[in-house]
């Protein structure tokens, strides 16, 4: 009869289409970034990453700098996909080894984590998820917020190596261009304020410092600071060889608070863009309501976290997820 053919052909064509059904249907809604992307692949792999921040940080206080500064650095550049963390190959350079990404350290830690979630469910994390959640976990572990962020970003295959100088600014960049890059990723001012707060923990070598203190002083540093930057950069040439850096916040080096506005007011900002975002007349506003307001710091800091954190990320089929953080898969 004419409908159990009809059902007999529905039936065919759905088995059909079944089969021919790709690992990922090409006809299946990409999800894009949700939270807690693993709920059922891998339930456990936001716990496993905070449990390993916990333990890497107990034994080196200064690999929570790093996971924070890789939300930056990975992300503002084109796309939150894990491209920091590739090694250079014959064909592309590292962007960890480009002059903007001076001082990144404790990737191997990086490492170390993603194998604590490859041993619970193997390929199933991506790096690119691993290195937000880690730089989230980390914000915790030095005093900051907890910030809520969306998952299900897969790491790309190439380097940015090649345009990373048109996203990252440098230490000496103007307030002009650093507002345009962030706000083509949709952060606005008080985020972008709110954001350089990160440099409330960690260190700055002294090469990028000593243009302020060699041949003359920045006649706008802070006469006493001056001295201590003298006292850790003796040389205009810095030594190579020795490590020689400046804390970025002399006060509360270890925590992620709002210390860091008070010190650029006080003009004692190491970069130019510290100091910079302290005079400049569309940040200045910001810089003073977050040195008073630790509460209004962190919500601004969470909000621009989050954004910065979904910059363009790849998604649903697009990608992979990488076996080892420091290399693409082999051919598939
Ligand atoms: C205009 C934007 C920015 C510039 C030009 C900039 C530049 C720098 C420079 C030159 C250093 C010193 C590196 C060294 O000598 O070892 C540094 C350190 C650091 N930056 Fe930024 N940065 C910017 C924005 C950010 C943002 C948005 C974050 C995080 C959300 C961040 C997090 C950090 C952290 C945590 C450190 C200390 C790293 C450590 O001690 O290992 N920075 N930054
Ligand atoms: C910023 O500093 C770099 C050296 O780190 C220098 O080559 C460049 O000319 C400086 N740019 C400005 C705008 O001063």
């Amino acid at each position: 009869m004419g409908s159990s053919k009809i059902l007999l052909l529905l039936a065919l064509f759905s088995l059909s289409a079944l089969a021919l059904k790709p690992a990922f249907a090409e006809n299946e809604e990409d999800p894009g970034l949700v939270m807690n992307f693993y709920r059922d692949s891998c339930p456990q792999a936001e716990d496993i990453i905070r449990e390993q921040v916990k333990l890497l940080y107990k034994r080196h206080k200064n690999t929570a700098f790093s996971w924070l500064r890789n939300i930056f650095h990975d992300c503002a550049v084109e796309s939150c996909d894990a491209s920091l963390l590739l090694d250079s190959t014959r064909r592309d350079l590292s962007e960890k080894e480009t002059d903007r990404s001076f001082g990144l350290r404790n990737f191997r830690y990086l490492d170390t984590i993603k194998e604590a979630v490859e041993r619970e469910c193997p390929e199933v994390v991506s790096c690119a998820d691993i290195l937000v959640l880690s730089g989230r976990d980390g914000i915790v572990a030095l005093g900051g917020p907890y910030i809520p962020l969306k998952t299900g970003r897969r790491d790309g295959r190439r380097s940015r190596a090649q345009v990373l100088e048109q996203y990252l600014p440098d230490h000496n960049e103007s307030i002009s261009v650093v507002l345009e890059r962030f706000g083509a990723m949709g952060i606005d001012t008080p985020g972008v304020v709110a954001l350089l707060g990160a440099h409330s923990v960690g260190r700055t070598h002294c090469t990028k410092l000593v243009h302020r203190l060699y041949p003359e002083v920045d006649p706008e540093l802070n006469p006493d600071h001056v001295e201590h930057m003298l006292h850790k950069c003796p040389d205009a040439i810095p030594d190579p060889k020795a490590v020689q850096y400046v804390r970025n916040d002399r006060g509360t080096p270890m925590i992620l608070d709002n210390n860091y506005y008070r010190n650029i007011l006080d003009n004692k900002g190491l970069l130019i863009v510290d100091h910079q975002l302290a005079i400049d007349k569309r940040t200045k506003p910001y810089v003073k309501k977050m040195a008073k307001s630790q509460e209004y710091w962190a919500q601004e800091f969470s909000r621009a976290i989050a954004i910065l954190s979904e910059n363009n990320p790849l998604t649903g089929n697009k990608g992979e997820i990488r076996k080892q953080c420091n290399v693409v898969n082999k051919h598939h």
